[in-house]
């Protein structure tokens, strides 16, 4: 799905099949020419992860896994808008993940999976504009993506099912999609594991099919989620409802954590009344978190329901809810802008600290600014952070975040929080890039301020002066 301006096909990216429309329109231009969809995104940190050619409206997966066997199995369902007249188009799909069929519109298509991707061949053509609906049947033993800086995401084994936490490439470890943040989308998953096993996703748990052997988990995820957001965590685990600021909420507990809700998400209804004075409302129909151990030492703000691999400070638990407006319900259109999702998660956890009495958001920054050891925070600049392998550096989260305290400390209180509700309400269920943060905050305040942004994303070193 495509909120707001950005281009999702191969029109602003792509090499190859659009370069070749620009330079000689008549190649492909008009009613009834197809042409194959690009096969990359142009990310400038991920250019071949992602694809053109058509906007996916809905992810319906459909997955049985095996933990005995470690074997996952199902079929994907995408929904998606063609934005050029496709003869042919691209999914991202990691190897280990064989696929056995492609249907388009109920028709089978030829396909070639290779280098991550799926090359489809529809039996006919896709008209530009027109709806359709591909569906990849797929087999495999799943395992996580490994990063240009040697990190993992994506399917991780446990004991007792997986551990699923995908950001940036993770996702094509486990279902095909379209893997660009600006191909966002709705998701249903039926999930299908051992009886005494549970699922833990995103969204709504809408009900539980049950066999004598197996049950299947129906999970709805209404609002539009980037793939790396998806998650599909298998356990033994306990669910535990409540009900956190008017917002339903939904705990997976991992049962080796003990019986009871861990106390940090007994405060996720404070922690979203401090979000949805200072943002405006929770973007997303549910809440809670998914608490499993698994071999991993992050947190990520999977929607709706963070996923942590041990019990968070309820410091880390208000970064993952902040999220929920600056990542997920507002994502980044593309990576290099990550300083958006954790400089502003990073910015939100002190403004939760400041709302506890702990320490103001001015003695926040104060203290970060001087501490000794801060060298860490000042390079790479946050938006010129060189490469992938910079993309959660720590000056990503603590400069980022001190860029955001220093503009509200220059522009005010009013014009400050005016400018974040703005930034979530014009941007809600979509994305948005730096250049657009920047202009909005000069529009809000009336000020001029490429300088400051330039100084404190952009320049080498500490800033002095802004
Ligand atoms: N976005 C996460 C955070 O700051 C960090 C993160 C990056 C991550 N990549 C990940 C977590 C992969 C889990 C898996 O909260
Ligand atoms: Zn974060």
């Amino acid at each position: 799905m495509q909120v707001g301006l950005k281009a999702t096909g191969g029109t602003l990216f792509a090499i190859g099949a659009a370069t070749v429309a620009l330079l000689a329109p008549s190649a492909h231009a008009g009613a009834g020419g197809f042409s194959p969809g690009s096969a990359r995104s142009g990310d400038p940190f991920f250019p071949r992860e992602g694809n053109g050619g058509y906007d996916v409206q809905h992810y319906g997966v459909e997955n049985s896994y095996s933990p005995g066997k470690r074997r996952l199995r199902g079929a994907t369902t995408i929904d998606a808008v063609a934005t050029q007249g496709l003869s042919r188009f691209y999914l991202d799909l990691r190897k280990h993940m064989r696929v056995s069929a492609i249907s388009v519109d109920g028709q089978p298509a030829s396909f070639v999976q290779r280098d991550g991707k799926l090359a489809i061949t529809p039996a006919a053509g896709i008209p530009d504009g027109d709806a359709f609906t591909a569906v990849v049947s797929y087999d495999g033993h799943p395992r996580p993506v490994v990063d240009p800086d040697g990190s993992s995401e994506g399917w991780f084994t446990t004991d007792d099912g997986a551990f699923v936490a995908s950001e940036p490439l993770g996702t094509t470890s486990w279902m095909p999609c379209n893997d660009r943040p600006d191909d966002k989308a709705s998701f249903d998953f039926d999930i299908t594991v051992p009886k005494q096993l549970r699922v833990a996703s995103n969204g709504t748990l809408t009900g539980v099919t049950r066999t004598e052997s197996k049950a299947t988990f129906h999970w709805s995820q209404p609002e539009p989620m980037a793939t790396y957001l998806a998650t599909t965590t298998i356990g033994r685990f306990r669910f535990l409802r409540s009900s956190q600021d008017g917002i339903d909420s939904l705990v997976a507990l991992d049962p080796g954590f003990g019986r009871r809700t861990p106390a940090p998400f007994k405060r996720t209804g404070e922690i979203l009344g401090v979000y949805q004075k200072a943002f405006g409302p929770y973007p997303f129909g549910s809440t809670g978190a998914i608490l499993d151990p698994g071999p991993v030492g992050f947190a990520l703000e999977t929607q709706t329901r963070p996923i942590y691999a041990s019990p968070p400070s309820t410091y880390i638990h208000a970064h993952e809810l902040a999220h929920q407006w600056f990542g997920d319900a507002v994502s980044v259109s593309r990576w290099p802008d990550i300083w958006l999702n954790e400089g502003f998660a990073t910015w939100a956890s002190w403004l939760w600290e400041q709302h506890l009495g702990k320490r103001s958001l001015h003695a926040t920054f104060r203290k970060a600014y001087e501490a000794p050891l801060s060298k860490r925070f000042w390079g790479p600049p946050p938006r010129r952070l060189g490469g992938p392998k910079n993309l959660f550096d720590s000056s990503v989260y603590v400069r980022g975040a001190m860029t955001l305290e220093a503009l509200r400390e220059k522009i005010g209180n009013p014009a400050f929080y005016g400018l974040l509700r703005s930034w979530v309400s014009d941007h809600l269920y979509g994305n948005g890039s730096t250049a657009e943060f920047i202009a909005l905050a000069e529009t809000t305040s009336g000020r001029q301020l490429d300088k400051f942004f330039r100084i404190w994303l952009k320049r080498t070193g500490k800033p002095k002066r802004w």
